[in-house]
């Protein structure tokens, strides 16, 4: 089968050649095609509600035997009843939504909104930020290897540190005053004409900016007139342990980007949430998707939101973050190749370094401790090289989450012991 997979895809990278290949996925599990079982701490973050939910699936199959697709020009109940949800769900007036297939498409359609709603075409992003990798997504992007060889992009994109207090330009370490976020002030200012911030509520490595960031950089793009798109797509639904990892921030961006978990982890679904004034292009095509109001995918996204509310997984994640963390803290008293750990909610990371004053990141353990994960049965994404990003679903047990810091703590001593000797 991976031989089938190498010879049909075109290649690109990070997807084919695969490790493996899987045949069945359910709750906090993945399982591959040998009947080895994975805790998947990856899942693409599609898995708010678990792999398989039954109230997802079941949802689907009624939805498929009564309308099966909404054809352009009408409309149907439950895409319009998913649209009314999220904006019941959203903070302050983001009271407008418009579905994509897909969060890059949203992202698209982000972009488009902001340069008709001010009449302007630059924006500002953060360095090492992923919105997606399409041409307008790449551009504001902030990681170089999805733009390398690529050509021409927007004009206009600025980009500017990310909130990451670990390797921060500004060197303010721990005493963080903020620079980051003053400068992009600094950069709303200078340009003049910037139409839009974009950028990740918080980044999945993750880095979770200090409470003020958000605020902060609100009021700037409030005084230059530029609007603030925030990123949730693999953050938002509950995640961080707040349904919109915005709240945490107690801010209300002018426009929330949703997307991966959002279609229940089966359909690929996300939705641009927009504030009431945006309301401004109905003679524009902002998306124009042929699935913008597909009832299955809808059916998908509104029985996730009622699991996420009935399970109670927003205060489950960020009960059981808390405990990971906690441990997690516990772990890196122990282990020196831990140089940080951070969570919000179960959106957690264990950073490795070689040295904990240089920061010199430890790539190449990571890498080890990943694949010493794996055949344990854990699976988890590594990012920047030396984070272990560890999101797992919010229905997983504590037994389970415990097996997975069991297996990561062993791994990581194993690892530790073996570059001693
Ligand atoms: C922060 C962020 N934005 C946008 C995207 C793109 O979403 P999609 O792959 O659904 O197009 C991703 C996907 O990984 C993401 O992590």
């Amino acid at each position: 089968m991976l031989d089938e997979d190498t010879g049909y895809f075109l290649h690109q990278s990070l997807s084919t050649p695969c490790l493996n290949a899987l045949k069945s996925c359910q709750g906090a599990w993945i399982q591959d095609v040998e009947g080895r079982r994975y805790l998947d701490f990856h899942g693409n973050n599609v898995h708010q509600v678990g792999f398989g939910h039954p109230r997802v699936i079941a949802a689907i199959k009624e939805q498929l035997d009564e309308l099966s697709f909404c054809t352009r020009r009408y409309t149907c109940e439950t895409t319009v009843a998913l649209a009314k949800k999220l904006t019941e769900l959203a903070p302050g007036d983001l009271n407008r939504v418009l579905f994509a297939p897909g969060g890059t498409s949203a992202i698209g359609m982000a972009l488009k909104l902001a340069r008709l709603a001010t009449g302007r075409y630059k924006f500002v992003s953060m360095w090492d930020s992923f919105h997606g990798a399409s041409l307008d997504a790449i551009s504001v992007g902030g990681e170089a290897v999805f733009r390398s060889g690529i050509g021409p992009l927007l004009p206009g994109c600025e980009r500017v540190p990310p909130p990451d207090h670990r390797h921060c330009p500004f060197r303010c370490g721990d005493a963080c005053n903020l620079a980051c976020a003053d400068y992009i002030e600094y950069v709303l200012e200078k340009e003049g004409d910037v139409a839009g911030v974009i950028g990740e509520t918080v980044r999945c490595t993750p880095f979770i900016p200090p409470l003020d960031y958000w605020k902060r950089i609100r009021a700037a793009c409030d005084k230059h007139g530029a609007l603030l798109i925030l990123d949730e797509i693999p953050a938002g639904l509950g995640r961080t342990g707040r349904m919109f990892a915005c709240e945490h921030y107690d801010i209300v961006p002018d426009m929330l980007v949703l997307g991966k978990g959002l279609g229940g982890g089966i359909f690929p679904l996300a939705a641009l949430v927009a504030r009431e004034e945006l309301n401004i292009a109905a003679d524009k095509a902002l998306g124009h998707f042929t699935h913008e109001k597909n009832p299955v995918a809808c059916a998908a996204g509104l029985a996730t939101l009622q699991v996420i509310e009935e399970e109670n997984l927003v205060e489950r994640a960020r009960a059981l973050g808390n405990s990971a963390l906690e441990r997690m803290r516990e772990m890196a008293r122990r282990h020196l190749l831990i140089g940080d750990v951070r969570g919000l909610g179960l959106l957690m990371g264990i950073e490795l370094v070689r040295d904990r004053n240089t920061l010199k990141r430890a790539t190449e353990e990571a890498e080890q401790v990943m694949y010493a994960s794996l055949r344990r049965g854990l699976n988890f994404k590594v990012t920047m090289g030396n984070i272990l990003t560890l999101t797992p679903a919010l229905i997983i047990s504590q037994a389970e989450l415990n097996q997975a810091l069991d297996i990561l703590d062993d791994c990581i001593g194993e690892v530790e012991t073996a570059r001693k000797v």
